[in-house]
């Protein structure tokens, strides 16, 4: 038999996955990741945490699947985006905490970009925004508060990464520092033309490049790790950013197809093959994850609050004791009898991009009950992505290009089909959803499974990729455009809130 292991760092777990060839699961392990609040605003993680807990779980989810090192054919590695992190290549000690891709501390210095008028140059050249989400900003920070760090940095004597580079880092014993193209089109620091760290925006915000890691293709020979580590050395043979490796591991391949990951928050990707389409609906070009060294790219947009309206419902509002429990609730009526519910606890982010925008529950009535306010919110889940999946059809249609057809779910919401149904209404499309919903790690053990050989190409992936639920649109056009209508003016209602 052959077995892949795929390490998932996310934001609030380490997850390790062996799956066999055929891309089922064998065996899991989980360990949750402290998260550090310093300040309103700042998230942070212990950098040792994030690799502890990643090399726990790689040795427990062994134990679990009866396996040894040497049964295992490759590693594939996924990670939290963004995530940035600064260490001393002679000690290998982080400088300081891990900042979050949440954080917002490196605001002020977007600002200044902002006001430097580098927005045109930074979208074209690394298809972002300037935004305190990415790294680049972070790394910024870190060098301007860690005392010394700028003068080692230009000696060489540190290296920044995200998360996918420390792990390697650590699994080779510090002898390997390397990134994946679609980790490092999340910098603002890279040119997802010329697959290249830019020189011109190192020198805008003055990075030397001493720090930065060698970039490859997603699936690669990136190292080999340290023998002592898990029993034997093995190849760790793709690398991907989470969304990225999540729309790999749902077999989009082509322009046109497209993913939904229902988490915390919500991450669309749209492949657009070859092409870098830019947005004029405020979402951002990416790199998808890259078999060779050919650019392949990506739209993006995502939700900042997704399935975290039903954990405020849990813990904010009270109205369920657990989060299964939402759909139960949400079906006990037969609609959400008007009410609409925008959960713009931090704002709105694209299509719409108001930071300042704030959550909303309107058309409440005499007759409202729980039972319509858990459905407003799960279906406010669908809206956004609705509107953000309208936006990507928007961009693809003016680039000549045909609109979505067909909308591919993952992460954990997508068990809830009330809200997979409802996603399918208000789109006119199908909403379907695998049967292996854990695309994320399953993206990066196939990363790893091409470069070994495992697999002949794409389309053989594409060939283990099943459908366990199809979801057809119920509902008529007028309705569904009417229902976007109403949305679309709650969202009015929050923006002028
Ligand atoms: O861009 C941030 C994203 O990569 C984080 O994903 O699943 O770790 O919350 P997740």
């Amino acid at each position: 038999m052959t077995y892949l292991l795929a390490l998932d760092q996310g934001t609030s777990s380490s997850r390790s996955i062996v799956f066999d060839r055929q891309g089922q699961i064998v065996a899991m392990a989980q360990k949750e990741l402290t998260q550090i609040y310093p300040r309103p605003g700042w998230v942070e993680h212990d950098p040792m945490e994030i690799w502890n807990s990643q090399l726990a779980t790689a040795r427990e989810v062994l134990a679990k699947a009866g396996l040894q090192a040497r049964d295992i054919h490759a590693i594939g590695i996924t990670n939290q985006r963004e995530t940035t992190l600064l260490w001393n290549r002679k000690t290998g000690q982080p400088v300081h905490h891990a900042i979050v891709w949440q954080d917002r501390r490196a605001e002020p210095l977007c600002a200044k970009l902002r006001d430097a008028g580098l927005a045109d140059t930074i979208r074209d050249k690394t298809g972002l925004v300037i935004d305190a989400y990415f790294s680049g900003t972070k790394l910024r920070w870190l060098l301007d508060h860690v005392p010394g760090a700028q003068a080692q940095a230009e000696r060489g004597e540190l290296a920044f990464g995200t998360v996918d580079s420390w792990l390697i880092w650590q699994l080779t014993g510090g002898k390997v520092h390397v990134t994946d193209v679609s980790n490092a089109s999340r910098t603002m620091l890279f040119n997802v033309h010329a697959n290249a760290w830019d020189v011109d925006l190192l020198e805008a915000l003055d990075i030397p490049a001493a720090l930065l890691p060698e970039v490859k293709p997603s699936s690669a020979h990136f190292a080999h790790t340290d023998a002592t580590l898990l029993g034997q050395s093995l190849p760790i043979g793709g690398v991907a950013g989470d969304q990225q490796s999540a729309l790999f591991g749902q077999a989009c391949f082509e322009a046109g197809m497209a993913k939904n990951t229902y988490g915390t928050g919500c991450f669309l990707l749209m492949h657009t093959g070859d092409v870098f389409q830019p947005s004029h609906n405020g979402l951002l070009v990416t790199s998808a994850a890259q078999t060779s060294a050919q650019p392949r790219y990506a739209m993006e947009g995502s939700v900042f609050v997704g399935g975290a309206v039903v954990q405020w419902l849990r813990d904010g509002l009270k109205a369920i004791k657990g989060s299964a429990e939402v759909q139960s609730l949400a079906e006990s009526v037969p609609d959400a009898g008007g009410v609409m519910m925008v959960p713009a606890f931090t704002g709105l982010g694209a299509p719409y991009w108001h930071a300042d925008a704030r959550g909303t529950i309107t058309g409440l009535t005499r007759g409202t009950t729980v039972a319509h306010i858990a459905r407003a919110a799960l279906e406010s889940i669908a809206y956004q992505s609705a509107a953000l999946l309208q936006a990507m059809s928007r961009d693809a249609q003016a680039a000549g290009g045909a609109p979505v057809s067909e909308l591919r779910v993952d992460g954990g919401a997508c068990v809830n089909d009330l809200l997979m149904q409802f996603q399918a209404d208000l789109l006119g499309i199908p909403v379907v959803r695998p049967e292996v919903t854990e695309t994320t790690a399953l993206g990066a053990a196939y990363l790893a499974g091409l470069s070994t050989s495992v697999y002949g190409g794409v389309d053989e992936i594409s060939k283990l990729w099943r459908v366990e639920r199809r979801f057809m649109p119920t509902l008529g056009r007028p309705q569904a455009q009417e229902a976007m209508a109403r949305w679309e003016h709650a969202v009015r209602q929050a923006t002028a809130a």
